[in-house]
Protein backbone atom coordinates (compact mmCIF):
# COMPACT_ATOMS: atom_id res chain seq x y z
CA UNK A 1 0.00 0.00 0.00
CA UNK A 2 1.12 3.41 -0.98
CA UNK A 3 0.62 6.10 1.44
CA UNK A 4 -0.72 9.16 -1.14
CA UNK A 5 -1.31 12.90 0.02
CA UNK A 6 -1.86 16.10 -2.42
CA UNK A 7 -1.34 19.28 -1.52
CA UNK A 8 -4.40 21.95 -3.34
CA UNK A 9 -7.98 20.67 -3.55
CA UNK A 10 -9.04 22.63 -6.38
CA UNK A 11 -9.96 21.77 -9.95
CA UNK A 12 -6.75 19.41 -10.40
CA UNK A 13 -6.32 18.01 -7.03
CA UNK A 14 -9.33 16.93 -6.36
CA UNK A 15 -10.80 15.34 -9.45
CA UNK A 16 -7.24 13.69 -9.86
CA UNK A 17 -6.90 12.06 -6.11
CA UNK A 18 -10.80 10.88 -6.76
CA UNK A 19 -9.76 9.09 -10.17
CA UNK A 20 -6.53 7.51 -8.35
CA UNK A 21 -8.23 6.43 -5.41
CA UNK A 22 -11.19 4.73 -7.54
CA UNK A 23 -8.96 2.75 -9.23
CA UNK A 24 -6.30 2.31 -6.93
CA UNK A 25 -8.40 0.97 -3.78
CA UNK A 26 -4.80 -0.81 -2.64
CA UNK A 27 -3.74 2.83 -1.76
CA UNK A 28 -4.97 5.40 0.94
CA UNK A 29 -5.15 9.12 -0.67
CA UNK A 30 -5.48 11.80 1.67
CA UNK A 31 -6.20 15.74 0.16
CA UNK A 32 -5.89 18.68 2.00
CA UNK A 33 -6.43 22.34 1.78
CA UNK A 34 -5.55 25.27 3.63
CA UNK A 35 -9.05 26.84 2.33
CA UNK A 36 -11.51 25.12 4.95
CA UNK A 37 -14.45 26.08 3.23
CA UNK A 38 -13.62 23.53 0.29
CA UNK A 39 -12.73 20.69 2.63
CA UNK A 40 -15.79 21.19 3.65
CA UNK A 41 -17.40 21.00 0.52
CA UNK A 42 -15.50 18.39 -1.27
CA UNK A 43 -17.14 16.30 1.91
CA UNK A 44 -20.34 17.33 1.61
CA UNK A 45 -22.98 16.78 -1.04
CA UNK A 46 -22.09 19.87 -2.55
CA UNK A 47 -18.86 19.65 -4.40
CA UNK A 48 -16.63 22.83 -4.69
CA UNK A 49 -16.79 22.35 -8.41
CA UNK A 50 -19.05 21.24 -10.90
CA UNK A 51 -17.84 18.77 -13.27
CA UNK A 52 -19.36 15.90 -15.19
CA UNK A 53 -19.01 12.32 -14.02
CA UNK A 54 -17.00 13.76 -10.42
CA UNK A 55 -19.68 12.67 -7.99
CA UNK A 56 -19.82 9.46 -9.34
CA UNK A 57 -15.76 8.97 -8.82
CA UNK A 58 -16.31 10.64 -5.08
CA UNK A 59 -19.21 8.23 -4.23
CA UNK A 60 -17.07 5.24 -4.91
CA UNK A 61 -13.57 6.24 -3.23
CA UNK A 62 -14.45 9.16 -0.21
CA UNK A 63 -14.52 7.23 3.18
CA UNK A 64 -12.76 4.03 1.49
CA UNK A 65 -9.24 5.18 0.58
CA UNK A 66 -10.29 8.64 0.04
CA UNK A 67 -9.76 11.84 2.95
CA UNK A 68 -10.32 15.67 2.20
CA UNK A 69 -8.72 17.37 5.30
CA UNK A 70 -7.98 20.94 6.67
CA UNK A 71 -4.61 21.77 6.54
CA UNK A 72 -4.46 21.90 10.88
CA UNK A 73 -2.94 18.95 10.56
CA UNK A 74 -0.57 19.30 7.66
CA UNK A 75 2.50 18.47 9.73
CA UNK A 76 0.87 14.82 10.38
CA UNK A 77 0.08 14.09 6.91
CA UNK A 78 3.79 14.97 5.38
CA UNK A 79 5.00 12.40 7.98
CA UNK A 80 2.43 9.87 7.12
CA UNK A 81 2.91 9.93 2.99
CA UNK A 82 4.88 8.14 1.47
CA UNK A 83 4.08 9.89 -2.13
CA UNK A 84 3.13 13.87 -2.49
CA UNK A 85 1.19 15.68 -4.63
CA UNK A 86 1.23 19.36 -5.34
CA UNK A 87 -1.05 20.88 -6.87
CA UNK A 88 -1.32 23.81 -5.69
CA UNK A 89 -2.17 27.37 -7.85
CA UNK A 90 0.80 28.92 -9.61
CA UNK A 91 -0.89 32.15 -10.91
CA UNK A 92 0.50 34.83 -12.79
CA UNK A 93 3.03 37.17 -10.35
CA UNK A 94 0.90 40.44 -9.43
CA UNK A 95 3.90 42.09 -8.31
CA UNK A 96 7.78 42.87 -8.31
CA UNK A 97 10.34 41.52 -10.58
CA UNK A 98 8.08 39.57 -13.46
CA UNK A 99 4.64 41.09 -12.73
CA UNK A 100 1.82 40.54 -14.97
CA UNK A 101 4.09 37.61 -16.42
CA UNK A 102 5.98 35.55 -14.37
CA UNK A 103 4.46 32.16 -12.49
CA UNK A 104 3.77 33.63 -8.83
CA UNK A 105 5.75 30.41 -7.21
CA UNK A 106 4.82 31.35 -3.05
CA UNK A 107 2.55 28.87 -2.60
CA UNK A 108 4.31 26.23 -4.50
CA UNK A 109 7.35 27.25 -2.22
CA UNK A 110 5.37 27.40 1.21
CA UNK A 111 4.49 24.04 0.02
CA UNK A 112 7.87 22.93 -0.33
CA UNK A 113 9.01 24.57 3.15
CA UNK A 114 6.07 22.68 4.62
CA UNK A 115 7.77 19.54 3.21
CA UNK A 116 11.12 19.97 4.73
CA UNK A 117 9.74 21.03 8.22
CA UNK A 118 7.49 18.19 8.42
CA UNK A 119 9.23 15.10 7.07
CA UNK A 120 11.16 12.29 8.69
CA UNK A 121 10.77 10.07 6.00
CA UNK A 122 12.12 9.24 2.31
CA UNK A 123 9.48 10.75 0.15
CA UNK A 124 8.79 11.43 -3.49
CA UNK A 125 7.74 14.63 -4.50
CA UNK A 126 5.33 15.14 -7.35
CA UNK A 127 4.77 18.66 -9.28
CA UNK A 128 1.13 18.73 -10.39
CA UNK A 129 1.08 22.02 -10.56
CA UNK A 130 2.23 23.62 -13.41
CA UNK A 131 5.41 25.36 -13.19
CA UNK A 132 7.92 27.01 -15.02
CA UNK A 133 10.88 24.57 -16.01
CA UNK A 134 13.48 24.47 -14.11
CA UNK A 135 11.57 24.44 -10.84
CA UNK A 136 12.36 21.04 -9.76
CA UNK A 137 15.82 22.19 -9.36
CA UNK A 138 14.70 24.97 -7.11
CA UNK A 139 12.28 22.28 -5.23
CA UNK A 140 14.98 19.89 -4.67
CA UNK A 141 17.74 22.62 -3.39
CA UNK A 142 15.42 23.79 -1.06
CA UNK A 143 14.56 20.24 0.23
CA UNK A 144 17.83 19.24 0.40
CA UNK A 145 18.53 21.50 2.70
CA UNK A 146 17.14 19.34 5.58
CA UNK A 147 19.92 17.87 8.13
CA UNK A 148 17.85 15.14 9.00
CA UNK A 149 19.27 13.46 6.07
CA UNK A 150 15.81 12.60 4.38
CA UNK A 151 15.47 11.28 0.72
CA UNK A 152 13.88 13.54 -1.79
CA UNK A 153 12.82 12.86 -5.04
CA UNK A 154 11.39 15.24 -6.72
CA UNK A 155 9.11 13.82 -10.07
CA UNK A 156 7.27 16.16 -12.74
CA UNK A 157 3.67 14.82 -13.61
CA UNK A 158 1.85 17.92 -15.33
CA UNK A 159 -1.79 17.61 -15.86
CA UNK A 160 -3.13 17.86 -18.93
CA UNK A 161 -7.53 17.70 -18.14
CA UNK A 162 -9.55 20.21 -19.34
CA UNK A 163 -12.26 21.59 -17.42
CA UNK A 164 -15.90 20.11 -17.92
CA UNK A 165 -13.94 16.46 -18.95
CA UNK A 166 -12.06 16.24 -16.54
CA UNK A 167 -13.13 12.62 -15.61
CA UNK A 168 -13.05 11.64 -19.01
CA UNK A 169 -9.65 13.12 -19.55
CA UNK A 170 -8.27 11.49 -16.16
CA UNK A 171 -10.26 8.11 -16.70
CA UNK A 172 -8.54 8.10 -20.30
CA UNK A 173 -5.79 10.32 -21.20
CA UNK A 174 -4.11 10.63 -24.39
CA UNK A 175 -0.84 10.23 -22.21
CA UNK A 176 0.60 10.87 -18.89
CA UNK A 177 3.78 11.97 -18.57
CA UNK A 178 6.43 11.74 -15.90
CA UNK A 179 9.77 13.49 -15.69
CA UNK A 180 12.29 12.28 -13.58
CA UNK A 181 15.95 12.83 -12.95
CA UNK A 182 18.30 10.08 -14.84
CA UNK A 183 19.57 8.82 -11.07
CA UNK A 184 19.12 5.21 -9.63
CA UNK A 185 16.44 7.10 -6.92
CA UNK A 186 15.08 9.31 -9.90
CA UNK A 187 14.40 6.36 -11.71
CA UNK A 188 13.13 4.01 -8.70
CA UNK A 189 11.07 6.85 -8.22
CA UNK A 190 9.68 7.91 -11.57
CA UNK A 191 8.91 3.60 -11.95
CA UNK A 192 7.00 3.60 -8.69
CA UNK A 193 4.89 6.71 -10.24
CA UNK A 194 4.28 4.67 -13.60
CA UNK A 195 2.96 1.77 -12.08
CA UNK A 196 0.64 4.05 -9.88
CA UNK A 197 -1.00 4.83 -13.05
CA UNK A 198 -0.73 1.42 -14.60
CA UNK A 199 -3.06 0.43 -12.56
CA UNK A 200 -5.65 1.81 -15.36
CA UNK A 201 -3.58 3.80 -18.28
CA UNK A 202 -1.90 1.70 -21.04
CA UNK A 203 1.72 1.70 -20.29
CA UNK A 204 2.50 2.85 -23.91
CA UNK A 205 0.64 5.94 -23.24
CA UNK A 206 2.35 6.82 -19.82
CA UNK A 207 5.42 8.53 -21.29
CA UNK A 208 8.38 9.23 -19.33
CA UNK A 209 11.33 11.73 -19.66
CA UNK A 210 13.98 13.95 -18.27
CA UNK A 211 12.67 16.41 -15.90
CA UNK A 212 13.36 19.73 -17.77
CA UNK A 213 11.07 17.55 -20.59
CA UNK A 214 8.04 17.20 -18.69
CA UNK A 215 7.88 20.94 -16.75
CA UNK A 216 8.52 22.70 -20.41
CA UNK A 217 6.06 20.15 -22.28
CA UNK A 218 3.13 21.38 -19.97
CA UNK A 219 3.45 25.00 -20.96
CA UNK A 220 4.32 23.82 -24.67
CA UNK A 221 1.05 21.92 -24.81
CA UNK A 222 -1.34 24.88 -23.59
CA UNK A 223 0.54 27.66 -25.76
CA UNK A 224 0.07 25.25 -28.80
CA UNK A 225 -4.08 24.46 -28.13
CA UNK A 226 -4.21 28.37 -27.45
CA UNK A 227 -2.13 29.25 -30.16
CA UNK A 228 -4.36 27.00 -32.89
CA UNK A 229 -7.78 29.08 -30.91
CA UNK A 230 -5.98 32.36 -32.06
CA UNK A 231 -4.93 31.23 -35.28
CA UNK A 232 -8.77 30.43 -36.74
CA UNK A 233 -10.14 33.58 -34.56
CA UNK A 234 -7.69 35.66 -36.42
CA UNK A 235 -9.45 33.89 -40.08
CA UNK A 236 -12.70 34.33 -38.81
CA UNK A 237 -12.26 38.33 -38.90
CA UNK A 238 -10.77 37.56 -42.52
CA UNK A 239 -14.01 35.36 -43.07
CA UNK A 240 -16.09 38.36 -41.98
CA UNK A 241 -14.66 40.14 -44.73
CA UNK A 242 -14.65 38.11 -47.54
CA UNK A 243 -18.04 35.82 -47.61
CA UNK A 244 -15.57 32.57 -46.74
CA UNK A 245 -17.40 30.57 -43.67
CA UNK A 246 -15.16 30.04 -41.02
CA UNK A 247 -17.21 26.67 -40.05
CA UNK A 248 -16.49 25.07 -43.62
CA UNK A 249 -12.55 26.73 -43.44
CA UNK A 250 -12.02 24.55 -40.43
CA UNK A 251 -13.62 21.48 -41.94
CA UNK A 252 -11.38 22.01 -45.21
CA UNK A 253 -7.63 22.45 -43.13
CA UNK A 254 -8.73 19.71 -40.67
CA UNK A 255 -9.51 17.15 -42.59
CA UNK A 256 -5.41 17.47 -43.61
CA UNK A 257 -4.19 14.85 -41.34
CA UNK A 258 -1.32 16.93 -40.78
CA UNK A 259 -3.25 19.53 -38.90
CA UNK A 260 -6.14 17.42 -37.54
CA UNK A 261 -10.31 18.34 -36.57
CA UNK A 262 -9.20 19.80 -32.88
CA UNK A 263 -8.96 22.96 -31.31
CA UNK A 264 -10.60 24.77 -34.40
CA UNK A 265 -13.68 26.37 -33.24
CA UNK A 266 -13.89 29.88 -33.44
CA UNK A 267 -14.86 31.72 -30.73
CA UNK A 268 -15.52 35.18 -28.62
CA UNK A 269 -11.72 33.93 -27.62
CA UNK A 270 -10.54 31.55 -25.23
CA UNK A 271 -10.53 31.79 -21.29
CA UNK A 272 -9.79 29.85 -18.30
CA UNK A 273 -7.06 29.94 -15.79
CA UNK A 274 -3.97 28.41 -17.69
CA UNK A 275 -3.93 29.21 -21.19
CA UNK A 276 -3.15 33.05 -20.04
CA UNK A 277 -0.96 32.48 -17.71
CA UNK A 278 1.02 29.73 -18.92
CA UNK A 279 1.57 31.32 -22.08
CA UNK A 280 2.57 34.73 -19.97
CA UNK A 281 4.80 32.28 -18.31
CA UNK A 282 6.25 31.04 -21.16
CA UNK A 283 7.23 34.47 -22.51
CA UNK A 284 8.35 35.46 -19.47
CA UNK A 285 10.90 32.54 -19.33
CA UNK A 286 11.82 32.90 -22.93
CA UNK A 287 12.73 37.00 -22.32
CA UNK A 288 15.45 35.47 -19.48
CA UNK A 289 16.48 33.52 -21.17
CA UNK A 290 17.52 36.16 -23.60
CA UNK A 291 15.46 35.04 -26.59
CA UNK A 292 13.44 38.25 -27.20
CA UNK A 293 11.82 36.57 -30.69
CA UNK A 294 10.63 33.70 -29.18
CA UNK A 295 8.92 35.54 -27.05
CA UNK A 296 7.19 37.99 -29.09
CA UNK A 297 6.36 35.31 -30.87
CA UNK A 298 3.84 33.31 -28.32
CA UNK A 299 2.62 36.43 -26.49
CA UNK A 300 1.07 37.37 -30.16
CA UNK A 301 -1.12 34.40 -29.54
CA UNK A 302 -2.47 36.91 -26.70
CA UNK A 303 -2.46 39.87 -28.61
CA UNK A 304 -4.76 38.22 -30.79
CA UNK A 305 -7.63 36.57 -28.10
CA UNK A 306 -7.62 40.37 -26.73
CA UNK A 307 -8.49 41.58 -30.14
CA UNK A 308 -11.31 39.01 -30.66
CA UNK A 309 -12.87 39.43 -27.74
CA UNK A 310 -12.90 43.75 -28.26
CA UNK A 311 -13.87 42.47 -31.35
CA UNK A 312 -16.92 40.96 -30.59
CA UNK A 313 -17.57 43.97 -28.23
CA UNK A 314 -17.41 46.58 -31.16
CA UNK A 315 -19.05 44.66 -33.94
CA UNK A 316 -22.40 44.62 -31.11
CA UNK A 317 -21.76 48.32 -30.54
CA UNK A 318 -21.75 49.26 -34.20
CA UNK A 319 -24.24 47.05 -35.30
CA UNK A 320 -26.68 48.22 -32.92
CA UNK A 321 -26.64 51.40 -34.03
CA UNK A 322 -23.37 52.69 -32.00
CA UNK A 323 -25.64 53.32 -28.53
CA UNK A 324 -26.11 50.55 -25.95
CA UNK A 325 -26.79 52.93 -23.53
CA UNK A 326 -29.76 51.82 -21.84
CA UNK A 327 -30.18 48.72 -23.90
CA UNK A 328 -31.25 45.68 -22.07
CA UNK A 329 -28.70 42.95 -23.51
CA UNK A 330 -29.26 38.93 -22.42
CA UNK A 331 -25.60 38.00 -21.85
CA UNK A 332 -26.20 33.89 -22.79
CA UNK A 333 -23.44 31.60 -20.14
CA UNK A 334 -20.16 33.55 -17.77
CA UNK A 335 -18.34 30.07 -17.79
CA UNK A 336 -15.33 30.08 -19.92
CA UNK A 337 -16.61 27.27 -21.67
CA UNK A 338 -19.55 24.85 -21.48
CA UNK A 339 -19.79 21.94 -18.54
CA UNK A 340 -18.04 23.92 -15.62
CA UNK A 341 -18.99 26.62 -13.24
CA UNK A 342 -15.72 28.07 -13.45
CA UNK A 343 -15.54 31.62 -14.63
CA UNK A 344 -11.63 32.17 -14.39
CA UNK A 345 -10.55 34.52 -17.47
CA UNK A 346 -13.90 33.94 -18.96
CA UNK A 347 -14.51 36.13 -22.24
CA UNK A 348 -17.73 36.43 -20.70
CA UNK A 349 -16.86 38.54 -18.30
CA UNK A 350 -14.66 40.46 -20.39
CA UNK A 351 -17.55 41.08 -22.68
CA UNK A 352 -19.58 41.86 -19.47
CA UNK A 353 -17.50 44.80 -18.42
CA UNK A 354 -16.21 46.29 -21.92
CA UNK A 355 -20.51 46.05 -22.51
CA UNK A 356 -20.85 47.94 -18.78
CA UNK A 357 -18.26 50.84 -20.03
CA UNK A 358 -21.06 51.24 -22.47
CA UNK A 359 -23.66 51.86 -20.29
CA UNK A 360 -25.61 48.31 -21.47
CA UNK A 361 -28.36 47.22 -18.84
CA UNK A 362 -27.03 43.28 -18.74
CA UNK A 363 -28.50 40.17 -17.57
CA UNK A 364 -26.32 37.26 -17.16
CA UNK A 365 -27.54 33.88 -17.45
CA UNK A 366 -25.55 30.63 -16.97
CA UNK A 367 -26.57 27.08 -15.46
CA UNK A 368 -23.76 26.62 -13.10
CA UNK A 369 -21.60 29.64 -13.09
CA UNK A 370 -23.28 32.37 -11.69
CA UNK A 371 -22.18 32.93 -8.62
CA UNK A 372 -18.76 32.43 -9.41
CA UNK A 373 -19.21 35.29 -12.02
CA UNK A 374 -20.77 37.66 -9.60
CA UNK A 375 -17.36 36.72 -7.31
CA UNK A 376 -15.37 37.70 -10.14
CA UNK A 377 -17.18 40.69 -10.99
CA UNK A 378 -17.16 42.08 -7.41
CA UNK A 379 -18.38 46.06 -7.10
CA UNK A 380 -19.67 45.73 -10.87
CA UNK A 381 -21.81 42.88 -10.30
CA UNK A 382 -24.14 45.21 -8.69
CA UNK A 383 -24.87 46.71 -11.86
CA UNK A 384 -25.70 43.73 -13.71
CA UNK A 385 -29.29 41.22 -13.37
CA UNK A 386 -28.17 37.29 -13.21
CA UNK A 387 -31.00 34.32 -13.68
CA UNK A 388 -30.49 30.81 -14.96
CA UNK A 389 -33.61 31.14 -16.77
CA UNK A 390 -32.45 32.23 -20.49
CA UNK A 391 -36.44 32.82 -20.99
CA UNK A 392 -35.98 35.43 -18.61
CA UNK A 393 -32.95 36.87 -19.79
CA UNK A 394 -33.97 37.48 -23.19
CA UNK A 395 -37.63 38.93 -22.48
CA UNK A 396 -37.28 42.65 -23.36
CA UNK A 397 -34.17 42.46 -24.47
CA UNK A 398 -32.64 43.93 -27.71
CA UNK A 399 -30.02 41.53 -28.06
CA UNK A 400 -28.71 38.06 -27.35
CA UNK A 401 -24.91 37.50 -26.69
CA UNK A 402 -23.69 34.02 -26.54
CA UNK A 403 -20.85 33.74 -24.69
CA UNK A 404 -20.88 29.67 -23.49
CA UNK A 405 -21.17 27.29 -25.65
CA UNK A 406 -23.69 25.51 -23.08
CA UNK A 407 -25.84 23.08 -25.71
CA UNK A 408 -29.23 24.50 -23.21
CA UNK A 409 -28.78 27.76 -25.16
CA UNK A 410 -29.04 26.13 -28.56
CA UNK A 411 -31.94 23.52 -27.65
CA UNK A 412 -34.38 26.89 -27.07
CA UNK A 413 -37.79 27.85 -28.38
CA UNK A 414 -35.87 30.57 -30.01
CA UNK A 415 -39.31 31.78 -31.76
CA UNK A 416 -41.04 32.73 -27.91
CA UNK A 417 -37.80 34.27 -26.97
CA UNK A 418 -37.97 36.45 -30.38
CA UNK A 419 -41.24 37.42 -29.25
CA UNK A 420 -40.81 38.36 -26.10
CA UNK A 421 -37.91 41.05 -26.98
CA UNK A 422 -37.26 44.70 -28.02
CA UNK A 423 -37.22 44.80 -32.32
CA UNK A 424 -35.14 44.81 -34.26
CA UNK A 425 -33.79 41.84 -32.60
CA UNK A 426 -30.21 40.75 -32.82
CA UNK A 427 -28.35 37.73 -31.77
CA UNK A 428 -24.07 37.89 -31.61
CA UNK A 429 -23.31 34.21 -31.09
CA UNK A 430 -19.81 34.28 -30.05
CA UNK A 431 -19.57 30.47 -30.08
CA UNK A 432 -21.55 29.44 -33.16
CA UNK A 433 -23.51 26.73 -31.61
CA UNK A 434 -26.93 27.88 -32.89
CA UNK A 435 -28.95 27.47 -36.20
CA UNK A 436 -28.56 30.95 -37.91
CA UNK A 437 -30.82 30.61 -40.53
CA UNK A 438 -33.55 29.54 -38.61
CA UNK A 439 -33.21 32.35 -36.59
CA UNK A 440 -32.86 34.82 -39.33
CA UNK A 441 -36.37 32.97 -40.66
CA UNK A 442 -38.04 34.15 -37.07
CA UNK A 443 -36.92 37.17 -37.13
CA UNK A 444 -33.67 37.90 -35.80
CA UNK A 445 -30.58 40.23 -37.19
CA UNK A 446 -27.69 37.55 -36.73
CA UNK A 447 -24.12 37.74 -36.12
CA UNK A 448 -22.19 34.98 -36.10
CA UNK A 449 -18.07 34.33 -35.68
CA UNK A 450 -16.42 34.00 -39.13
CA UNK A 451 -19.70 34.19 -41.49
CA UNK A 452 -21.53 36.78 -42.90
CA UNK A 453 -24.41 38.78 -40.81
CA UNK A 454 -28.01 37.58 -41.71
CA UNK A 455 -29.85 40.85 -41.12
CA UNK A 456 -33.42 41.97 -42.01
CA UNK A 457 -31.67 45.76 -42.81
CA UNK A 458 -29.31 46.45 -45.44
P1 LIG B 1 -7.06 25.93 -7.72
O1 LIG B 1 -6.85 27.34 -7.36
O2 LIG B 1 -8.43 25.46 -8.10
O3 LIG B 1 -6.59 24.98 -6.52
C1 LIG B 1 -5.39 25.15 -5.81
C2 LIG B 1 -5.67 24.86 -4.33
O4 LIG B 1 -4.44 24.85 -3.63
C3 LIG B 1 -6.54 25.93 -3.67
O5 LIG B 1 -7.71 25.32 -3.14
C4 LIG B 1 -5.64 26.50 -2.54
O6 LIG B 1 -6.36 26.82 -1.36
C5 LIG B 1 -4.69 25.34 -2.31
N1 LIG B 1 -3.41 25.72 -1.68
C6 LIG B 1 -2.53 26.67 -2.09
N2 LIG B 1 -1.46 26.68 -1.27
C7 LIG B 1 -1.66 25.71 -0.34
C8 LIG B 1 -0.91 25.24 0.77
N3 LIG B 1 0.31 25.72 1.06
N4 LIG B 1 -1.44 24.25 1.52
C9 LIG B 1 -2.65 23.73 1.23
N5 LIG B 1 -3.41 24.13 0.19
C10 LIG B 1 -2.92 25.10 -0.60
O7 LIG B 1 -6.04 25.60 -8.88
P2 LIG B 1 -6.18 24.47 -10.01
O8 LIG B 1 -7.04 24.96 -11.11
O9 LIG B 1 -6.47 23.16 -9.35
O10 LIG B 1 -4.69 24.46 -10.56
C11 LIG B 1 -3.64 23.93 -9.80
C12 LIG B 1 -2.42 23.80 -10.70
O11 LIG B 1 -2.70 22.88 -11.76
C13 LIG B 1 -2.00 25.10 -11.38
O12 LIG B 1 -0.60 25.13 -11.47
C14 LIG B 1 -2.61 24.98 -12.76
O13 LIG B 1 -1.86 25.69 -13.73
C15 LIG B 1 -2.51 23.51 -13.03
N6 LIG B 1 -3.51 22.96 -13.96
C16 LIG B 1 -4.81 23.36 -13.87
C17 LIG B 1 -5.77 22.80 -14.73
C18 LIG B 1 -7.22 23.21 -14.68
O14 LIG B 1 -7.98 22.76 -15.54
N7 LIG B 1 -7.66 24.02 -13.74
C19 LIG B 1 -5.38 21.80 -15.63
C20 LIG B 1 -4.05 21.42 -15.67
C21 LIG B 1 -3.12 22.00 -14.82
C1 LIG C 1 -6.77 23.60 -21.16
C2 LIG C 1 -6.14 22.44 -21.91
O1 LIG C 1 -7.04 21.96 -22.91
C3 LIG C 1 -5.79 21.30 -20.95
O2 LIG C 1 -5.11 20.27 -21.65
C4 LIG C 1 -4.90 21.84 -19.84
O3 LIG C 1 -4.62 20.82 -18.90
C5 LIG C 1 -5.62 22.98 -19.15
O4 LIG C 1 -5.92 24.02 -20.11
C6 LIG C 1 -4.78 23.65 -18.09
O5 LIG C 1 -3.57 23.54 -18.09
O6 LIG C 1 -5.43 24.30 -17.28
P1 LIG C 1 -9.20 24.15 -20.23
O7 LIG C 1 -8.69 25.54 -20.18
O8 LIG C 1 -9.84 23.58 -19.03
O9 LIG C 1 -8.01 23.14 -20.64
O10 LIG C 1 -10.27 24.00 -21.42
P2 LIG C 1 -10.12 23.98 -23.03
O11 LIG C 1 -11.04 22.97 -23.55
O12 LIG C 1 -8.71 23.89 -23.45
O13 LIG C 1 -10.71 25.40 -23.44
C7 LIG C 1 -9.98 26.59 -23.16
C8 LIG C 1 -10.69 27.77 -23.81
O14 LIG C 1 -10.58 27.72 -25.23
C9 LIG C 1 -12.19 27.82 -23.52
O15 LIG C 1 -12.57 29.16 -23.31
C10 LIG C 1 -12.81 27.26 -24.78
O16 LIG C 1 -14.14 27.69 -24.98
C11 LIG C 1 -11.85 27.81 -25.83
N1 LIG C 1 -11.84 27.04 -27.09
C12 LIG C 1 -11.44 25.75 -27.10
C13 LIG C 1 -12.16 27.67 -28.28
O17 LIG C 1 -12.50 28.87 -28.30
N2 LIG C 1 -12.10 26.97 -29.45
C14 LIG C 1 -11.72 25.67 -29.49
O18 LIG C 1 -11.68 25.07 -30.60
C15 LIG C 1 -11.38 25.04 -28.28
Amino acid sequence: MSKILCIGAGYVGGPTMAVIAKHCPQHMVRVVDMNGDRIAAWNSDHLPIYEPGLKAVIDIARGRNLFFLTDETIAEQIDWADIIFVSVNTPTKSFGLGAGRAADLQFWEKTARQILEYATTPKIIIEKSTLPVRTAEAMSHILNTNSRGVQFDVISNPEFLAEGSAIKDLEDPDRVLIGGHNTPSGKKAVETIVELYANWVPRERIITTNLWSSELSKLVANAFLAQRISSINAISALCEKTDADIEEVAYAIGTDSRIGPHFLRASVGFGGSCFKKDILNLVYICEQQGLPEVAEYWQLVLKMNEYQEMRFVANMVHTMFNSLSGKRIALFGTAFKANTSDTRESPALVVCRELLEERADLILCDPYALENARQDLGDQAQKVEFTIDPYHAAKGAHAIAILTEWTQFAELDYSLIFESMAHPAFIFDGRNILDHQELFEIGFNVYPIGKTPLQHFA
